[in-house]
């Protein structure tokens, strides 16, 4: 008898005939220990029993994910990275002076830094100045954070440097911790492209509950452009973003005892110019069930069925204006590559 739990992993149900008691509390004794409670776990608990499904792009990041990561950031279509490295590097001294006017010691405190490849220009040009700050960076992907400690200790020994590995919006509540220093908070590469209208809104408002007046936001914001320009960046030709978005099937196989064939789902990229946002989705290549053994859940998947992985908003100036105003900032600063595609805007708390 086949004592399992239902498709969602959701109670337990029984088959066959003629069961007793005692079998069913031998089959539940059999079945795997509970997995310890991760926000992995419960991204692929409830994200594969949504319709459409759907798994978070904040997991993307395990080591291998980073590596893939920086390889994309390096393809010729991921004009991203290349926009916003011209930026920090053509307008450092313009940004150190909005950050530190009187030459005031300040905190840098970066949300989702990933390898800091644009982050160094600035820890550079600080570093070559002697400017007193601390840098601070905040990353969910531990390994991504290891190697970024390595480097900036390996560059930089004396910089004062203060990691923390956690979610933005639980590295969010420290900020509530009084300061006397400025606090200058980075979110690069279009990192709040991935919120949705209403989550940005409410990211702002929590960073400005959070900070004192006079603090300052950095964002990385994508801006929108010939659709043709954005659709290729996520569709890249070596295939990286197909690898990227498959390493999660992956990863979900290693942590969770699932059975992904990788072989069996592709990659589709859409782009809306009318919404600004650029939509990844895995499909399923057949009908095909997966079994993820550590949650005890049967996930089926229909013929060209989906699971949304990713969204990437792109953003108009009128728009980034419009965010500041509306969660209690001011624009102070509003930087862009020589191309437009991309803008560093600084906001300040009023
Ligand atoms: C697109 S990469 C950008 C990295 C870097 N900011 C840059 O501009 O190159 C996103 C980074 O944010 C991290 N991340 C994603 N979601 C996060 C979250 N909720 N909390 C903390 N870090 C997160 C990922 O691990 C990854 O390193």
């Amino acid at each position: 008898m086949a004592v399992h739990r239902n498709t969602f992993g959701e109670g337990l149900t029984a088959e066959g005939e003629g069961q007793t008691v005692s079998d069913t509390v031998e089959a539940i004794d059999a079945l795997p220990p509970a997995p310890t409670p991760s926000p992995l776990v419960e991204e692929v608990r409830t994200g594969l029993q949504k319709m459409p499904k759907r798994l978070s792009s904040q997991f993307f990041y395990d080591a291998e994910g980073s590596r893939i990561f920086q390889e994309i950031m390096h393809a010729p279509e991921y004009y991203l990275t290349r926009s916003e490295y011209e930026i920090l590097d053509t307008y450092k001294a313009d940004l150190l002076s909005l950050f530190s006017p009187d030459s005031d010691p300040f905190e840098l405190v970066e949300l989702g830094a990933g390898d800091g490849l644009k982050t160094k220009v600035l820890l550079s040009y600080f570093n070559e100045r002697k400017v007193d700050f601390t840098y601070a960076p905040v990353d969910i992907s531990a390994d991504a954070l290891d190697g970024l400690v390595d480097d900036v200790h390996q560059q930089w020994p004396g910089l004062k440097l203060t990691p923390q590995h956690n979610d933005y919006f639980d590295a969010l509540e420290q900020l509530s911790r009084a300061s006397d220093v400025r606090r200058v908070v980075l979110f690069l590469g279009s990192n709040i492209g991935n919120f949705t209208p209403n989550e940005a809104v409410d990211f702002y408002q929590q960073l400005h509950d959070r900070l004192q007046p006079g603090d300052l936001v950095l964002t990385g914001f994508d801006l929108q452009k010939h659709p043709a320009i954005i659709h290729a960046a996520y569709n890249d030709r070596q295939g990286l973003t197909k690898a990227f978005n498959l390493n999660l099937l992956r990863r979900i196989n290693s942590e969770l005892d699932a059975n992904f064939d990788l072989a069996a789902f592709d990659h589709y990229e859409v782009y809306n110019p009318e919404t600004g946002e650029a939509r990844s989705y895995l499909v399923s290549q057949k009908a095909q069930t997966v079994q993820i053994a550590a949650l005890n859940m049967t996930v089926p998947f229909e013929y060209g069925e989906i699971i949304h992985t990713e969204i990437s908003r792109k953003f108009t100036q009128a728009q980034i204006n419009q965010l500041a105003y509306a969660t209690g900032f001011t624009v102070v600063g509003s930087f862009t590559d020589s191309k437009g595609y991309f803008a560093d805007v600084v906001f300040a708390k009023r």
